[in-house]
């Protein structure tokens, strides 16, 4: 499966849930591989502090940050389980070509009641997608949530309007993402027993259960 996360809007987690869901997966035998598709290269900055801290590689990262992203995929894919696609901010061409190719788009977003969770460039981009890929399924993850008290019912009824639709899984506001972030390494890595850790494996499963 291709994954894509895509979000015109940079900060929003992209990276984190790119290499969380990779590292998950991996981590239950999948052959994974991350495709950074910006060209600031977080992801392979990442994957570069880990291999300096001698720490054991997961998944391969790949710099792709290309709008013929959609032509070079399917080979890569072609040898793995999951693909996932961490995408570039503002460039459209980027993200147009992630979701030529993509079997699933995931729109991280956060969730402030004062902004669109999905930018109005990117369900523009997707919705000009699905005039090539009518059904390409796309979900929004809503991440650095504040506790779970404060998801107030205004914002429940508004979720389960929501298009595209919102995953259950949600991510907290969580520090020991930036923790891994600098070091190389996953949450799970660094607290096996953190909520973090537990976060990402319900979303990793949610997905899953969403396979084509
Ligand atoms: N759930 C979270 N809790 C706390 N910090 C987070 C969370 N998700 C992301 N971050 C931090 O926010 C910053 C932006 O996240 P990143 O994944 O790089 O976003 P994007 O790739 O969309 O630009 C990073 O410093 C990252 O460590
Ligand atoms: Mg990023």
């Amino acid at each position: 499966m291709i994954v894509a996360l895509v979000n015109q809007k940079g900060g929003v987690g992209k990276t984190t849930l790119a290499l969380h869901l990779a590292g998950r997966w991996a981590g239950k035998g999948k052959r994974v591989v991350v495709v950074d598709a910006d060209p600031q290269g977080s992801a392979l900055d990442w994957s570069e502090q880990r291999a300096r801290e001698g720490v054991a590689r997961l998944f391969g990262v790949l710099g792709l940050p290309r709008e013929t992203l959609h032509r070079e995929l399917p080979a890569i894919a072609a040898d793995a389980d999951h693909v996932i696609v961490d995408g570039a901010p503002r460039i459209a061409g980027v993200a147009r070509s992630a979701l030529l190719a993509a079997d699933l788009v995931l729109i991280p977003a956060t969730p402030s009641p004062l902004d669109g969770w999905a930018s109005a460039e990117m369900l523009r981009l997707l919705d000009e997608a699905r005039v090539f890929r009518p059904g390409l399924p796309a979900r929004m993850v809503l991440n650095r949530c504040a506790a779970r008290t404060v998801i107030a019912r205004e914002i429940a009824e508004a979720l389960a309007e929501h298009d595209p639709p919102v995953l259950g899984a949600r991510i907290g506001q969580r520090v020991i993402f930036a923790d891994a972030a600098r070091t190389g390494r996953l949450a799970e890595e660094l607290d096996p027993g953190c909520l973090a850790a537990a976060e990402i494996a319900a979303l990793a499963a949610e997905i899953e259960g969403l396979a084509p």
